[in-house]
């Protein structure tokens, strides 16, 4: 198979995971605290009471988490956004902020990074398909971005939109999806701590089949909420439309929790393959981070809202 990578990332620097883990210890124990303690975020790996099933979590292999990739924007097999990405240009870069925003206007890429700490996030990704991976992310909260745009008291809800632009992207020139892809977030969600703009994995820049230069994550939702490659974000007083929900909407609602007990119509949600594991593993509820989570949807019907 061949793998690509970003030009700017060496092969001989792509760090091994057991040199990573132990880098991750030490760093645990020094700067990184010191960043946690000052912002009040404390990173994934950092938290004083690990999420459910957090013990035996693993990293997942530098090599398998940018070469078994969701991107159709550059083809629909696990193997393609790494063969076909790897000339995609990710600078300049900026993101157009719209909607019920006070602070509308087109942010570069370097712009939306200058106020922000990074911070390594140890998250699980859970894919509607049935496998999941754990990646050392780096990113900062979202909130800390919309905090900065302000988005008005009529603001509910945030649409996220990939490029689209099948020149550059040549997934895009078949119409698996109506692109651009779209995915959403209720504003409270987005606002979360857990939520995040990854800019990076393993301590590296994002490869680009991973969504260069970013893309969002969100934890406790199936991997198709967490966009990639985004330029813009748009504030709404409607639920907004979401590429997969549009595509088989019976399928992929809007909430998208990652929820053992709500089966997909074709197939079972309760297990997991993580990837580099044979057997199968039980499914979370909220993927583990219920803890954190769960209380943003009490009241509602998980089973309706899916
Ligand atoms: N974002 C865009 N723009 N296009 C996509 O096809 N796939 C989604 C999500 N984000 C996708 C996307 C799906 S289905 C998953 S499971 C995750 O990206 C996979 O992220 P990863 O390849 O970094 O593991």
């Amino acid at each position: 198979m061949l793998m690509k990578r970003r030009p700017d990332i060496p092969s001989s620097e792509i760090t091994d995971e057991r040199i990573y883990v132990d880098r991750r210890k030490f760093l645990a124990t020094g700067s990184l605290l010191g960043v946690a303690a000052a912002t009040g975020a404390l990173p994934g790996c950092l938290k004083a009471s690990p999420s459910e099933g957090e013990a035996d979590d693993k990293l997942t292999p530098y090599k398998d988490v940018t070469t078994y990739n969701n991107y159709y924007e550059f083809g629909t097999g696990k193997e393609d956004p790494a063969e076909n990405a790897g000339s995609f240009r990710t600078s300049p870069w900026s993101v157009t902020v719209e909607g019920l925003v006070k602070r509308p206007a087109v942010y570069n890429l370097e712009d939306i990074l200058r106020p922000v700490t990074q911070q390594e996030r140890i998250y699980r990704l859970r894919c509607v398909e049935g496998w999941s991976m754990v990646i050392p992310w780096m990113g900062f909260p979202l909130s800390a971005f919309i905090s900065r745009v302000e988005p008005t008291s009529q603001a509910k809800f945030v649409e996220f939109t990939t490029l689209h632009d099948p020149r550059r992207m040549p997934g895009q020139r078949r119409p698996v999806l109506d692109w651009p892809y779209t995915e959403g977030l209720r504003l409270d969600e987005a606002m979360h701590p857990l939520t995040i703009l990854a800019t990076g994995l393993y301590g590296r820049a994002l490869p680009n089949q991973n969504g260069a230069p970013l893309r969002l994550v969100v934890p406790w939702k199936y991997g198709f909420k967490s966009i990639k490659g985004i330029v813009k974000i748009r504030f709404t007083d409607r639920q907004p439309a979401t590429a997969w929900n549009k595509a088989a909407p019976s399928e992929y609602g809007f909430y998208s929790n990652v929820n053992p007990e709500v089966d997909h119509p074709r197939w079972s949600q309760s297990k997991e393959r993580r990837i580099g594991e044979f057997l199968r593993r039980r499914t979370l509820m909220f993927n583990g981070y219920g803890d954190q989570v769960a209380r943003m949807y009490a009241g509602m019907d998980l089973r309706r809202n899916y």
